[in-house]
């Protein structure tokens, strides 16, 4: 099969805003973590999709902290972009920022790398077109992703066995 064609990061970066909703938050006016999770999710599988133009499942979420609550009211920001293209597989890295409307004031609150796997019209994982960085910020994150892989497939073998034996 002929080698797939790469694309930039920039060709699949995505920002996304939206409104924190009472309903989407604790008893004390924080967003909800599964919320913030949700999006990060959703972020992710934009890049995904707008990378590969196939459809994609998660397969693994890591590094997800939460550093700030964000507020009903306030504005979450996501930004999102591929970091590195695998094989079938790809890592996206999503931050969110919390956005004051009143102020404009803006903080990070969390950040997340997500693995998503591309797959065909059967559900097999497909290949994925590489990724190209650009500039020296994209290069050390494109560097740093295949650590993350090895350390993160390493701890999968380990927790998840299972998952790993062919029948
Ligand atoms: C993702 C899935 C298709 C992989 O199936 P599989 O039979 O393990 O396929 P493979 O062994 O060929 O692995 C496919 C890719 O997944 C990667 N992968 C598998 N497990 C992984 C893990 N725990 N973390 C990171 N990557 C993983 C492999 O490294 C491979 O990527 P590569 O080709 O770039 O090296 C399958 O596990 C699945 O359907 N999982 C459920 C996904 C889902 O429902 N997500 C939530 C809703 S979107």
């Amino acid at each position: 099969m002929a080698k797939r064609k790469g694309k930039t990061v920039a060709e699949s970066a995505v920002e996304m805003v939206e409104v924190v909703l009472p309903n989407d938050a604790n008893t004390l006016g924080n967003m909800l973590g599964g919320k913030v999770m949700h999006l990060i999710d959703i972020a992710g599988a934009i890049v995904a999709h707008r990378h590969t133009r196939s459809q994609v499942v998660t397969v693994a979420v890591d590094n997800l902290d939460f550093l700030y609550p964000i507020r009903v009211g306030d504005m979450v920001i996501l930004r999102a972009h591929i970091t590195r293209a695998f094989r079938t597989s790809l890592e996206a890295e999503v931050k969110v920022f919390r956005e004051d409307y009143l102020t404009g004031e803006r903080r990070q609150t969390s950040s997340a790398f997500v693995t998503y796997v591309a797959l065909d019209a059967s559900g097999k994982p497909q290949e994925v077109p590489p990724a190209i960085p650009r500039g020296t910020e994209e290069k050390r994150r494109y560097r740093e992703a295949l650590e993350r892989r090895r350390k993160r497939l390493a701890l999968a073998v380990r927790t998840h066995r299972r998952y790993f034996e062919k029948a």
